[in-house]
């Protein structure tokens, strides 16, 4: 049978949250192109070509379904996907460098450089290189610097087109974006690639949805775009700090603030602290970047965000040790939730983390619950020793235990049977909300000591 012919053939290098989904909307919504994605780990491809996908995103296993096999193909061959290939997205990992100059806060290139080696290594012909991955500015221009340099007389036009993808929503984030960032060169080649980037996102979004700009500004956007995010959530958690003082309520004050057309109701949900794998690492890049170029006020103003965010993590254990007389040592704590934000089973940079490792280093005995991240939390703590429990079902979780403590806001923690759970615990019985989720009055009727982030603690039994 003879190969369908498509009117383009797109590639993805990086099977990951973020090239996974958006090739799969691409190929869901542009039937006439054949989209490919490539991943160095086989058994991530493989994965891919199973209904068990290697992340966890609503909606993600039917969009795939809809076009595997037709125009959507998963592969490990990374040279062909190159070869036949006019545009290639790039989404592999850019973690936070760990080693030498800017380690702790720069991106970590390595991935990134060497896959713009393959790509010069393996091309026949010219190609529009899309930045998918979040990178330091400059980096496209220093991409187009490398790929010049080839003798075989083929031209690359780099492109930089960051997602806004936010997990948990991804699908719909994608099917209907706020924004499609499309960032080039001004030159005449490379409004061309902009253009064609453009017509392949004007299949679905509508144009004025379509914003493009030049390369440096596109690639800043998306750091600055999730420091302001993150900006917020650390805004709203240094005020539940206070409020907790002064016997107000965070959530009141985040409503009337809110309220404010200018400063707007979204992402002003006190927690225990803002996780995943873009906020922290970002943030950092911003930071190293406004270093790099002799701006220390600057730098120090966005690092303050991360302060914050960590000052969060160890106030709510803080809040546990000092409610619970002064010592966890032995005592049960079921941590409810893992992931770093509810509906993904995504764990990287979960305040959960940073509260499992503090409440073990008290030596507590926790039992991580969660309907989706209990894999990962394995993972993640495997250093830690057999002193954890991991149990996916709250009510096993919590049966005998001191406190529970809630760190991710899924949905199935709000409809809980408290008063089973209540008449299952140790007494006194604490609740410490790390989400502001639940019903804070019912549970302290019940007979719980509760303790919500930024609001006064409910409770029976008061120290003179
Ligand atoms: C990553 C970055 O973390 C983020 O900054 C960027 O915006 C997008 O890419 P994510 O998709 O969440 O985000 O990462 P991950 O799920 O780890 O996927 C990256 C994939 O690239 C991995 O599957 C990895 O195996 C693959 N990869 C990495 C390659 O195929 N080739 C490489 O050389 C390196
Ligand atoms: C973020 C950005 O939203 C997205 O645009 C970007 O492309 C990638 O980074 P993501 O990390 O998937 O997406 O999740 P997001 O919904 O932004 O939440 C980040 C963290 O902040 C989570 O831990 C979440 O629980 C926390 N959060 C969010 C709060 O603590 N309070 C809030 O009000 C909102």
């Amino acid at each position: 049978m003879a190969e369908k012919k498509f009117e383009r053939n797109l590639l993805c290098i990086g099977a990951g949250y973020v090239g996974g989904p958006t090739m799969a909307m691409i190929a869901h919504k542009c039937p006439q192109y054949k989209v490919t994605v490539v991943d160095v780990m086989a058994e991530k491809i493989a994965a891919w070509q199973t209904d068990d996908l290697p992340i966890y995103e609503p909606g993600l296993l039917e969009l795939v379904k809809s076009c595997r096999g037709k125009n959507l193909f998963f592969s490990t061959d990374v040279e062909k996907g190159i070869k036949e290939s006019e545009v290639i997205f790039i989404s592999v990992n850019t973690p936070t460098k760990t080693f030498g100059e800017g380690a702790g806060k720069s991106a970590d290139l390595q991935y990134w450089e060497k896959t713009a080696r393959d790509i010069l290594r393996v091309s026949e012909s010219d190609k529009i290189i899309v930045e998918r991955s979040t990178l330091p500015v400059k980096t496209a221009i220093a991409m187009e610097r490398i790929l010049s340099l080839n003798e075989k007389g083929l031209n690359f036009e780099v492109v930089s087109n960051p997602e806004f993808l936010a997990e948990g929503t991804a699908i719909r984030d994608l099917e209907k974006p706020d924004r499609v960032l499309i960032g080039s060169k001004e030159t005449e080649s490379g409004l061309k690639a902009r253009q064609a980037i453009v017509d392949i996102y004007a299949n679905w979004i509508p144009k004025s949805n379509l914003i493009t700009s030049n390369q440096m500004s596109s690639e800043l956007s998306k750091l600055v775009a999730n420091s302001f995010l993150a900006q917020r959530i650390s805004s709203i958690n240094s005020i539940s700090a206070l409020c907790e003082k002064v016997d107000a309520d965070v959530r009141e004050v985040a409503n009337a603030i809110g309220k404010d057309s200018r400063i707007g109701d979204k992402f002003l949900n006190a927690s225990v602290g803002f996780g995943g794998s873009c906020f922290k690492k970002d943030i950092l890049n911003l930071v190293y970047l406004c270093e790099t170029y002799g701006l220390q006020d600057v730098a120090e103003y966005w690092e303050g965000i991360v302060k914050i965010n960590d000052y969060q993590s160890t106030r709510f254990v803080q809040t546990i040790m000092k409610a619970m007389f002064n010592t966890i040592t032995n005592k049960r704590i079921a941590l409810f939730g893992f992931a770093f934000k509810a509906n993904t089973s995504d764990t990287r940079e979960t305040a959960a983390l940073s509260v499992t490792k503090k409440l073990m280093m008290e030596k507590a005995h926790v039992v991580i619950s969660d309907p989706k991240a209990i894999k990962n939390a394995k993972n993640d703590l495997k250093d830690y020793g057999d002193d954890i429990e991991y149990e996916e079902d709250p009510y096993k979780a919590a049966k005998g235990a001191h406190a529970i403590a809630i760190a991710t806001e899924w949905d199935l923690y709000k409809t809980l049977d408290y008063e089973k759970l209540y008449h299952d615990m140790e007494k006194p019985a604490f609740i410490f909300d790390g989400r502001n989720i639940l019903d804070h009055e019912k549970l302290f009727e019940i007979g719980f000591e509760v303790h919500p982030i930024g609001r006064p603690p409910l409770i029976h039994f008061k120290e003179n």
